[in-house]
């Protein structure tokens, strides 16, 4: 039996109490990149900002599995990495903005425990920050709000915050407000404080820190740091949040029921640290977790109580195309865990050993000698992880299965060059393994399909079968549309003309749909067998 001793347990808890695991939801063009990067900057890891913006727009070297997403423009793979930040230590989680990538972006914030969300202010609440938000809510993940690129001509900063309450449904709290706007941005007061921070750019714009100078809206200089007319509209502004805003609470926000809302610009770095302070101030650190006990009991995996235990959140195969790993993203639960551990994997019932752990900061991969709930360890796959897998020193439970969505898009997919076969069905094997993919089989076994959340996964599908293993594949589009796994008899089950029933990786039965009338069409005929959407 494997006991934490007194001394150890206090070691977990100041180490986890230190961590803060996070992921930045947003629409794409928000700015989570710049914030990531400023992030990194005021950390004191980037003397001056660019490198993950750069690698972005492709100033840098990048690895091959990379090419798409600059080609695209968009962040297709999520992957964390892990920095200090004054007192503290970051995990950020990449999530995917693309809306194809649902379920790999579930994936990851199930790792966070709390989301930053990053809204433009000229464009207010976008399509993909509402689906992300959905999914924190889902999850009761607590959400901070930072209200970018106010260096711009955007919407006024009481229309944004009643957007986020009207669109997400959550009371919105204005921790600082702006000062300006567009070019006329000069700064934010901290409400609580009464504090105005007054910015001046320094000649190399956002990769250096602003000027800062820090003046008590009571105290007499306060006068000549603001033009009049801004002075005026902010009082108003401030006065009328007294009386109207809505009040902050810590309970309130780890609850999911309010979003401290802070104002600023990422390109300029105006309000951008006061938000990371605060961030760090607010944001949980590692929680209890729930599990399902071997009994079949559901217990709950304290972080600091529980000897090391983990979970894969994420697979991701050929990351350096010079080594063909694939790597397994752990989040650490309880515990704490030390490299070349062995540890019981639950699934597979057997021992394995975490050799060759590493956290990333951008590109780089550092080796990791110990980790704490909150932290997330990638692992050199040996082919024994799956998502969801639960790994531990003590056993007897497992994480909450991830869930998984159906597809929404089908298509039978096959090698250009029938003798490559052997590459393909590897390369599908994995892709399926990752998540990205579900893989089909008709009842008899003879014919593949593939599903997809969205098309831009197949694409995904069709680059990496080529650049990873060397095989151009013809895709042929079919016409179902939806999906549904199917409880009940299969032999008894009475399939509309239009659909189809076929096998899943794991050998569920799933029906596919050519439309939602055919669905139904299927449940009113089928009253003794259940449909399901997510599993
Ligand atoms: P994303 O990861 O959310 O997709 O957004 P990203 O940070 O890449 O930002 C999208 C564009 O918006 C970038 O410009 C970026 O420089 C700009 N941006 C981000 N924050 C601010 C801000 O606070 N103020 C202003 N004015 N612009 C901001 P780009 O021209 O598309 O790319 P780049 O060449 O600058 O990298």
């Amino acid at each position: 039996m494997v006991m934490l001793t007194t001394q150890m347990k206090q070691e977990i808890r100041a180490a986890a109490s230190k961590r803060r695991t996070f992921a930045i939801i947003s629409h794409p063009d928000a700015g989570k990149t710049t914030l990531t990067e400023k992030l990194l900057l005021y950390s004191g890891l980037l003397r001056t900002a660019g490198m993950v913006g750069a690698r972005k727009s492709g100033k840098l070297a990048a690895s091959d599995w990379m090419e798409m997403e600059q080609e695209r423009g968009i962040s297709i793979t999520a992957s964390a990495m892990q920095f200090p930040y004054k007192e503290t230590i970051i995990n950020v989680l990449d999530t995917p903005g693309h809306q194809d990538f649902c379920e790999d972006t579930y994936r990851t914030l199930t790792a966070a425990d709390s989301a930053i969300m990053v809204i433009d202010a000229a464009k207010g609440v976008e399509t993909q920050t509402r689906k992300l938000f959905e999914v924190c809510r889902l999850r009761k993940i607590p959400v901070l709000t930072f209200i970018n690129k106010m260096d711009l001509p955007g919407r006024l900063p009481l229309d944004l915050l009643s957007e986020v309450e009207d669109v997400l449904g959550i009371h919105a709290s204005a921790m600082n407000w702006p000062v300006g706007s567009g070019s006329e941005f000069l700064g934010v007061v901290e409400r609580e404080k009464r504090r105005l921070l007054r910015y001046t750019k320094m000649a190399s714009a956002g990769a250096a820190k602003p000027m800062v100078t820090e003046i008590g809206l009571d105290d007499s200089g306060y006068v000549e740091e603001i033009p009049h007319h801004l002075r005026e509209e902010l009082e108003h502004d401030l006065e009328l949040l007294d009386v109207a805003g809505n009040p902050f609470s810590r309970e309130e926000f780890q609850a999911g029921n309010v979003t401290p809302a802070f104002f600023g610009s990422a390109l300029t770095n105006f309000g951008v640290e006061v938000f990371f302070d605060a961030f760090v101030d607010f944001a949980p650190s590692a929680e209890a977790r729930s599990a399902d006990a071997n009994d079949g009991t559901e217990i709950t995996i304290d972080p600091v109580e529980v000897p090391f235990s983990a979970y894969v959140f994420k697979l991701q195969a050929n990351m350096n195309p010079r080594h063909r790993d694939s790597t397994a993203f752990l989040r650490v639960c309880s515990g704490r865990f030390e490299r070349d551990m062995v540890v019981k994997h639950h699934r597979v019932k057997s021992d394995v050993r975490l050799s060759r752990p590493h956290s990333m900061v951008a590109k780089d991969r550092n080796t990791l000698d110990v980790a704490y709930p909150g932290d997330v360890i990638g692992i050199i796959n040996p082919g024994v992880f799956q998502i969801g897998d639960t790994i531990s020193l003590t056993d007897g439970f497992n994480y909450k299965p991830l869930p998984q969505f159906q597809s929404e898009v089908f298509a039978r997919v096959r090698p250009t060059d029938t003798t490559k076969r052997k590459a393909f069905d590897k390369g599908i094997e994995q892709l399926a393994l990752e998540g990205a993919i579900q893989i089909f089989k008709s009842l008899d076994g003879l014919e593949f399909f593939v599903g997809a959340v969205g098309k831009l996964q197949f694409d995904v599908l069709a680059f990496r079968l080529r650049s990873e293993y060397r095989v151009e594949t013809q895709l042929d589009i079919l016409a179902y549309e939806s999906s549904a796994w199917l409880e009940g008899e299969v032999k008894t089950f009475k399939a509309p003309s239009d659909a189809l029933v076929v096998t899943d990786q794991r050998e569920r039965p799933v029906v596919l749909f050519r439309s939602p009338w055919s669905k139904n069409f299927a449940r009113e005929r089928n009253s003794d067998h259940a449909l399901l959407e997510m599993g």
